[in-house]
């Protein structure tokens, strides 16, 4: 199998995901929201990068919820931000997300042309890894990255998946790929791992310690929420 891999949301082009296997990425925070919100009970996340896009299409719902963040903090005058310890069952449970967020929604609305897209987080690696394996094809590794730049979390994340994915098959590790693996094998544990990275530190230093305790529970969860029609859910 060859995995492709690309490191921000920005780079993800019709091209690069036409007929492809896409594993979208965002661990800090988007796809670790999406994966808890939907193991919570939440019925479907329709992903936009828009603010305004999500205020049209809610304009005549009622009981759905309007989540996200700017900066890492809340929407003005939408219900949630984009803690994943905010998606609580009595909050999510039965109803349909509205999502926009600076780079984990970008992802995937850029990954449209995609055969498949497989959300995945820390929270559901062994998993992800065993869904690609199921549909059999290359797949395309897509980190959205922070701000158009890389992101060592994502990266990380996507080490652990390769590592996950060698256990079972064969792939071909280019040097990026090999790197990825390395990274995974530097610590014993995730949060030493990215110790003064941008994104975590930025988080920490808005008082979000709890969500990453949250999203670095390695495999967690075992369900594989996938994009198709518009929203993201468990099939
Ligand atoms: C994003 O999509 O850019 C992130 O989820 C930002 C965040 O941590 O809130």
């Amino acid at each position: 199998m060859k995995v492709n891999i690309i490191f921000t949301a920005d780079e993800v082009s019709q091209s690069k995901t036409q007929g492809k296997i896409c594993v979208v990425i965002d661990v800090l925070r988007a796809t670790s929201v999406m994966i808890t919100a939907l193991e919570n009970g939440a019925k479907r996340i329709f992903p936009f990068k828009d603010i305004e896009t999500i205020q049209e299409k809610c304009r005549n719902l009622k009981n759905v919820i309007k989540c996200g963040e700017r900066n890492a903090l809340k929407i003005q005058g939408f219900d949630l931000g984009n803690s994943p310890l905010e998606f609580t069952k009595e909050k999510v449970f039965g109803k349909d997300i509205y999502m926009s967020t600076t780079n984990g929604t970008k992802a995937i609305e850029n990954s449209i042309f995609a055969e498949k897209i497989i959300i995945c987080s820390f929270l559901n690696v062994k998993s992800a890894a065993e869904k690609i394996i199921e549909y059999g094809k290359d797949c395309t590794i897509i980190c959205a990255g922070t701000n158009g730049e890389f992101s060592l979390d994502d990266a990380l994340c996507a080490g652990l998946i390769i590592k996950e994915l060698e256990k079972h098959i064969d792939i071909s590790l280019s040097d990026k790929l090999l790197a990825l693996v390395r990274i995974s094998e530097s610590h014993d544990n995730i949060k030493d791992i990215l110790k003064g990275s941008t994104h975590y530190s930025r988080l920490l230093a808005l008082g979000f310690e709890k969500d990453m305790e949250h999203i670095f529970t390695l495999n967690k969860y075992s369900s594989v929420p996938e994009y198709e029609n518009g929203y993201v859910s468990i099939k």
